[in-house]
């Protein structure tokens, strides 16, 4: 019987793997939400060490570069001493790898987020044994999204109390540029 179908052996990939519950939280963040934080916020309570990961996509167009998204992480995020922020590009797996991370963690917010984070986590650990631990989003925020923010700010809406209100600000400068 494959060692990752019996539940008593470690599978190969897993016998290196260091047993500190290093985890880490990935996304765009293009801009990181209250919904965002409220699961990573959560995981630095449950996990001993959180890494944020943003992610490097070239072919997406985004409101704020990189660097921004991880500058406005780093500020909302300062006061978790067991987090730290990190970008990553290419497969997700590799970056765990590199990084001695044996899980993700997502967030959940509804039904319909179920199915494409179910293949992704079925697939990750197809690639490389990396387990996904899915958080159900607070209530408060599981209608929220990057996206929405976005759209709802650049049509003058009120997204005040969705993001940090650093995150407002920036929001409302680049808004403003366009
Ligand atoms: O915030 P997002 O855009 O919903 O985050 C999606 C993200 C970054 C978690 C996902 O697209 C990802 O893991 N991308 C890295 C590329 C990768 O590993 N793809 C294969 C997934 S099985």
């Amino acid at each position: 019987m494959p060692a990752d179908l019996d539940p008593g052996v470690l599978a190969e990939e897993q016998k290196g793997w260091e047993r500190v519950q290093r985890v880490v939280c990935p996304g765009s963040f293009d801009p990181v939400t209250n919904g965002h934080l409220d699961i990573i916020a959560r995981a630095a309570g449950v996990y001993d060490e959180v890494v944020v990961a943003v992610l490097i996509n070239v072919t997406k167009k985004s409101l704020f570069t990189v660097d921004e998204r991880v500058d406005m992480l780093q500020q909302v995020t300062g006061q978790y001493a067991n987090l730290s922020i990190d970008r990553f590009h290419g497969l997700l797996v590799d970056f765990c790898a590199a990084n001695g991370i044996s899980a993700v963690v997502k967030g959940l917010r509804a039904v319909s987020d179920f199915e494409y984070e179910m293949q992704m986590a079925q697939m990750n650990y197809r690639m490389a044994k990396v387990e996904t631990m899915f958080m159900v989003a607070n209530p408060d925020y599981s209608f929220l999204s990057s996206s929405l923010v976005k759209e709802i700010a650049r049509y003058g809406g009120d997204v005040s109390g969705l993001v940090p209100d650093r995150v407002l600000g920036a929001l409302r400068e680049r808004l403003a540029e366009e």
